[in-house]
C-alpha cells in the first residue's frame, strides 16, 4: 500500500501502483494530465477538473481516486456493486470496496481489480500474474490499447520497472 497524492487547485488524485494493473485508461485518456516521462507524472490542473474526474474513473483497479477542492462532484458508487469478470482475466468491481490489509489497516475503494486466477502475489488485487499463468475463464472481452505502460498486449509493464514506483 503506498498510495501518493498529488494536490492540485480543484482537485486532488491519490496513486497507488501496488494495485494499478497498466491498463493505460489514464495516459490514453488526458495525457497531459497523465505522462509517465514527467515528475510528478500527475498534473491535476493540466485539464478541467471534471474531466480528469472522468478519467480517474475509468481506471479499473481504483489505482487512481480523486477528490474535488472545488465543489465538484465526487465520485458516485453505484448503489449496488457491479462485478464483471474479464475475460482470461480479473473480476472488475465497481462499488464501494473494502479491504483489510494484513497489518489490520481498512482501506476502502470505489473500484477494484480482484484476482480470480489464484496467481496473483498481490491478493486480493490483480497483478496481473493470470497472463503469466495462461489463465482461461469466460468473461467480457475488455478492449485494451497499447500505451506506454502496455506496449504488447500481453505484456504490460513490471512495476518494478515503472518509473511512477520511484517517484518521491
Ligand atoms: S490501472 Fe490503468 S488507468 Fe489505472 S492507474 Fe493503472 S494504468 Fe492508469
Ligand atoms: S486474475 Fe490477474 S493475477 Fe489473478
Amino acid at each position: 500500500m503506498m498510495r501518493k497524492t498529488y494536490r492540485g487547485n480543484a482537485i486532488e488524485v491519490t496513486f497507488d501502483l501496488d494495485v494499478c494493473i497498466h491498463v493505460g485508461e489514464c495516459l490514453r485518456g488526458l495525457p497531459g494530465v497523465f505522462d509517465l516521462e514527467r515528475r510528478p507524472w500527475i498534473a491535476p490542473d493540466a485539464a478541467p477538473a471534471d474531466d480528469v474526474a472522468m478519467v480517474v474513473e475509468r481506471c479499473p483497479s481504483g489505482a487512481l481516486q480523486y477528490r474535488r477542492s472545488d465543489g465538484g462532484p465526487e465520485e458516485r458508487e453505484p448503489e449496488t456493486p457491479r462485478v464483471t469478470p474479464m475475460r482470461n482475466g480479473p473480476l472488475l468491481v465497481r462499488g464501494r470496496v473494502e479491504v483489510r490489509h494484513d497489518d489490520g489497516t481498512l482501506e476502502i475503494l470505489p473500484r477494484a481489480s480482484l484476482c480470480r486466477c489464484g496467481s496473483s502475489a498481490n491478493k486480493p488485487f490483480c497483478d496481473n500474474s493470470h497472463l503469466r499463468a495462461k489463465f482461461r475463464a469466460p468473461g467480457d472481452l475488455i478492449h485494451i490499447d497499447l500505451s506506454p505502460v502496455r506496449r504488447a498486449i500481453d505484456r504490460p509493464m513490471d512495476k518494478a520497472v515503472d518509473p511512477r514506483g520511484k517517484e518521491a
